[in-house]
């Protein structure tokens, strides 16, 4: 029997499409749900064209209510019941009540080699901090934010004249081979353990 993965959401998905991709033949697990917290997430097509269930819950109706925002999304895990989730370009902090609910296997990938430069606007914190190397960090999901235990990293050099979208693009390449890999390591170990 696979292991289930959620996948969370807010944007384009192209993680999310390299990670559902990666769940075939002799990989333990099977994406189960796609949920976006922008109805206008170009990923949620991308998952709708690939057969995946998919949920939507705009957090804008709910303004700083986050936990009311969390308790709809948990209404859609449920009916899901998946194993494992994977923040995939998911842009919502979630409270420490609903990470306690998946600490240990609830996987996020952040845009920089952590512990450096956790938060936003990654790429360019980089070039600013004249970092010679720069990547991408799979990690445990805890409470605080970026600040869970590492599974997996991918470096790139910082060439001359990289811009923060340079950056990005090549940084990017490195995270859909990264988090398929450290996913599929995850639940082997899951699987086995
Ligand atoms: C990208 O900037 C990536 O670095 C970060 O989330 C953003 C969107 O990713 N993880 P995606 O294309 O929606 O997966």
């Amino acid at each position: 029997m696979s292991l289930k993965v959620a996948i969370l959401i807010s944007g384009g998905g192209s993680n999310m499409v390299t990670l559902a991709d990666s769940m075939t033949g002799d990989h333990p697990a099977r994406p189960c749900l796609v949920l976006s917290n922008n109805p206008d997430a170009g990923g949620v097509k991308k998952a709708q064209a690939r057969g995946i269930p998919t949920a939507v819950v705009d957090h804008r109706p709910f303004g700083t209510d986050r936990a009311g925002f969390e308790s709809q999304v948990q209404a859609a895990l449920d009916r899901a019941a998946p194993d494992i989730l994977c923040l995939a370009g998911f842009m919502r902090v979630l409270t420490p009540g609903f990470v306690d609910r998946w600490q240990g296997r609830m996987l996020n990938i952040h845009p920089s080699l952590l512990p450096r430069h956790k938060g936003l606007h990654t790429h360019a914190r980089a070039l600013e901090a004249g970092d010679a190397e720069h990547g991408c960090s799979v990690h445990l999901v805890t409470p605080e934010l970026d600040d869970g235990p590492v599974l997996g990293q991918a470096r790139i050099a910082v060439r001359a004249g990289d811009t923060p979208e340079t950056l990005a693009a090549r940084v990017l390449a490195e995270e859909h081979r990264l988090y398929p890999a450290v996913l599929r390591a995850f639940a082997e170990d899951m699987k086995t353990s």
